[in-house]
């Protein structure tokens, strides 16, 4: 009888759920101990607002990375992860870019700007805030197995690449800010791009 290699029983999908889970349950822990340190409410809304809007950027641009550092390791001719696992991850990213996106303009909306849609609308860099989340959640939509068979695939694929242009949007929100540091966001992008050009890499001819 042929037997079954444990490795194949464990779905790509809740590997990559479970170690991506674990990252979050984490920096959430971190974060909530750092925050039980600070004195005044004010200050401790600000520093969830922060730490939202950073856990949603990371998150973003490590699915923004994924397919290119697939490309490298294929080039590398490391098969260390299958291809499946590569895509799993790219999803599970997303999905907690999102997710973490609604929790920081929720945030912002709530406290920060004391639920006034006008300044929302009317603040450029809040505007591109929004505009990025807009995309995100359009994205997080099309994640879900069950709604992804009301697309067909190639359409599922197109909009994925959406994510780059809320990233863009996320750039604008990041340099028009008040007191977000606009060095360590030029850097971050700037790194950003510098792994996605790995996209363009000719991968290795089948032999
Ligand atoms: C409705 C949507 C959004 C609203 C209303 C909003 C609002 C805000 C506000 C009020 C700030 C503080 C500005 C400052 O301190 O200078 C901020 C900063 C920030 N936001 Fe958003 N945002 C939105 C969407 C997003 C999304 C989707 C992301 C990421 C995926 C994001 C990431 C960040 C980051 C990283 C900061 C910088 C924090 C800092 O260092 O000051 N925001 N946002």
């Amino acid at each position: 009888m042929k037997s079954v290699s444990p490795r194949s029983t464990v779905s790509p999908r809740r590997t990559a759920f479970r170690i991506t889970g674990s990252l979050v349950l984490l920096a959430s822990a971190v974060l909530g101990l750092q925050a039980l340190a600070i004195g005044y409410d004010l200050e401790r809304e600000i520093w969830f607002l922060r730490a939202t809007g950073y856990i949603g950027l990371a998150a973003l641009f490590l699915s923004l990375s994924i397919t290119p550092i697939h490309r490298l390791a294929s080039r590398l001719q490391s098969r260390r992860l299958p291809p499946a696992h590569w895509l799993a991850f790219r999803r599970t990213f997303g999905i907690t870019a999102a997710l973490a996106g609604l929790a920081h303009g929720t945030l912002a909306f709530t406290t920060y700007l004391d639920w006034n849609w006008q300044t929302l609308g009317a603040t450029p860099y809040l505007r591109a805030g929004l505009v990025t989340l807009a995309i995100l959640t359009a994205l997080l939509l099309t994640s879900f197995p069950s709604l992804l068979k009301l697309f067909r695939v190639r359409l599922w694929q197109h909009l994925h690449r959406l994510a780059y242009i809320a990233a863009l949007f996320l750039l604008q929100h990041l340099l028009l800010a008040p007191f977000a540091p606009r060095k360590l966001t030029l850097v971050l992008f700037a790194g950003l791009l510098l792994v996605a050009a790995l996209r363009f890499l000719p991968l290795p001819k089948k032999q």
